[in-house]
């Protein structure tokens, strides 16, 4: 409690941030409404094309990169820790992807899973998604893969074969070892391993400049070593802090 008020303290809104003209990130963040709309961060903040996420090493950068432009195509397993960004990075591959290799019906979402729900039955919905898509290869993703009975994982590993090439799937898991092997041979793997603190003041500074709070970077990487480099424990701390500075000023204004 002491350390968040000490941070508030050092908290100061700088009229220079009001002006849109110095805002240097607003080519990656457009225009977003400040906190006073009540959107939780994690809706609001969350990336939509590949210039918006984070990562931690540049190989996974660069593979997420050449999926996302369209540049490469295959079956992909995201794995790594709770909060690293896989179901985002997942997302984004499936939609830029779309963009860029622009199908038949412009902006046709692709189907996403919770691999908890995820049936037999859910396969065929899979394959029409994609024999609809008109896209030269389609994405369908199934988060948590790791939860999908073994009979269904069986039965999707026929149908990656039948769409080899094709169409794809983009699966997440935080445990890997849960993934049939065969499946595994099947994708590119693609680790995501949490984030540290200083892979994500850029974009929690971004986020405090959209909000026009000003915080050095200092105490910034302290409020992420806090969170372990859980995104969304980052951003829901983010989130009470702008609300608190929003609600002292407001306090002092009356
Ligand atoms: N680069 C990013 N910039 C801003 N927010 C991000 C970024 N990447 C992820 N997020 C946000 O962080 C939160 C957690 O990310 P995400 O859900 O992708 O993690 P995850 O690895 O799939 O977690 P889990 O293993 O628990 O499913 C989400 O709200 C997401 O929108
Ligand atoms: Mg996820």
């Amino acid at each position: 409690m002491a350390k968040q008020i000490w941070l508030l303290q050092l908290m100061q809104r700088k009229s220079s941030l009001r002006n849109p003209q110095s805002n240097r990130w607003a080519g990656i963040f457009p225009a977003r409404n400040s906190t006073k709309g009540n959107q939780m961060f994690a809706m609001k903040y969350a990336p939509k094309v590949f210039a918006e996420l984070v990562f931690e090493n540049d190989m996974t950068r660069k593979k997420v990169e050449q999926f996302a432009l369209g540049q490469r195509t295959n079956n992909i397993l995201l794995y790594g820790p709770y909060g690293s960004g896989k179901s985002a990075v997942a997302q984004v591959i499936a939609s830029q992807s779309r963009d860029e290799t622009a199908g038949w019906f412009e902006n046709l979402p692709h189907d996403t899973f919770n691999g908890a729900e995820f049936e037999a039955a859910s396969l065929a919905r899979v394959e029409n998604g994609w024999n609809l898509s008109g896209q030269p290869f389609a994405y369908a993703v199934i988060d948590e893969f790791d939860l999908v009975h073994w009979t269904v994982q069986a039965r999707t590993r026929a149908v990656m074969d039948k769409y080899l090439g094709r169409h794809g799937l983009i699966l997440t898991t935080n445990f890997l070892h849960h993934v049939d092997a065969a499946i595994q041979s099947r994708c590119d793997l693609i680790e995501m391993p949490a984030l540290s603190a200083a892979s994500l003041v850029p974009m929690c500074q971004r986020i405090l400049q959209c909000e026009e709070v000003a915080l050095n970077d200092a105490d910034v990487e302290q409020l992420i070593t806090s969170r372990n480099g859980d995104l969304r424990g980052v951003l829901r701390y983010l989130e009470r802090l702008v609300e608190r500075v929003n609600g002292e000023q407001q306090t002092q204004a009356a």
